[in-house]
C-alpha cells in the first residue's frame, strides 16, 4: 500500500464568501483515493517584516510547521490587478524566510483560482508560477483551472455547481497526488 499524500490548501483571500476559499472546500470532496486535504486560514497571519525574522511571531512557526508536515501544497489564487493579491504574496514571503529555511522548497504544487472575470485568474497564476521558481517548489503544469465568471460557478451557499470545473479539479488534484508519489519515489528522494 501506498503513504497517503496530504495536501496543504492556501486560499489568497480573507473575504467570507470568497470564491477561491469555496474551490478549496470543493476540492476537498474531489480528492483521489489516498489522498488528504487541510486548509490553512490566512486569517491573522502578520505582515511580514524583516526586523522579526530571528524571532518571528506564533501564526509564521505554525505556519512553516504545516507547510513543512505536507507532502504538497494547493493553492487558490484570486487575481487582484493582474496578478496574486498581498494577502498570499505577504504569506509565502513569511514561509519563505529566513533565509536558508524557506519551508517551501522541494514542494511539489498545484494552482488553481477563480476570479469574476473572464480570464479566471490567468495573469495571477502565471506571475505565482514565477513566484515558485525562485521557491524551488515543482508546480504541475496541468490541467490549468482558472474560474472565470466564478458567480455563475457556484451556488448562493458557495457551493461548486459547475460539472466542467469540478472535474478539472478532479484532474489536477489526481494529477498533483501522481507527481507527488513520483518525486517521492525519485532515487535519493
Ligand atoms: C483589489 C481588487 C483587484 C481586482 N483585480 C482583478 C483582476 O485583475 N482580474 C480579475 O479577474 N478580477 C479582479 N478582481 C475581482 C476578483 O476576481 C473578485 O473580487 C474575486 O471574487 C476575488 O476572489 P474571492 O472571491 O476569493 O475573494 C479584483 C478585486 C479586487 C478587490
Amino acid at each position: 500500500m501506498t503513504t497517503p499524500v496530504r495536501i496543504l490548501g492556501i486560499a489568497g483571500s480573507l473575504r467570507k464568501d470568497s470564491f477561491n476559499r469555496a474551490a478549496l472546500r470543493a476540492a476537498q470532496g474531489l480528492l483521489p483515493e489516498g489522498a488528504a486535504l487541510e486548509g490553512f486560514e490566512l486569517e491573522g497571519l502578520p505582515l511580514y517584516n524583516q526586523d522579526q525574522e530571528q524571532n518571528p511571531p506564533g501564526q509564521v512557526l505554525e505556519f512553516k510547521k504545516r507547510i513543512r508536515a505536507a507532502d504538497a501544497i494547493l493553492m487558490v489564487t484570486p487575481e487582484y490587478n493582474y496578478s496574486l493579491p498581498g494577502v498570499l504574496k505577504n504569506a509565502i514571503d513569511c514561509a519563505s524566510r529566513p533565509y536558508g529555511d524557506s519551508a517551501w522548497s522541494g514542494k511539489p504544487a498545484a494552482i488553481m483560482g477563480a476570479s469574476v472575470g473572464s480570464f479566471g485568474t490567468a495573469r495571477a497564476q502565471y506571475h505565482l508560477r514565477q513566484v515558485f521558481v525562485f521557491l524551488n517548489m515543482f508546480p504541475i503544469n496541468q490541467p490549468e483551472v482558472m474560474i472565470a465568471n466564478a458567480g455563475q460557478k457556484f451556488d448562493a451557499q458557495g457551493n461548486l455547481t459547475d460539472e466542467g470545473t469540478k472535474k478539472q479539479i478532479r484532474q489536477l488534484l489526481g494529477n498533483l497526488v501522481e507527481w507527488t508519489e513520483r518525486l517521492r519515489a525519485r532515487p535519493g528522494a
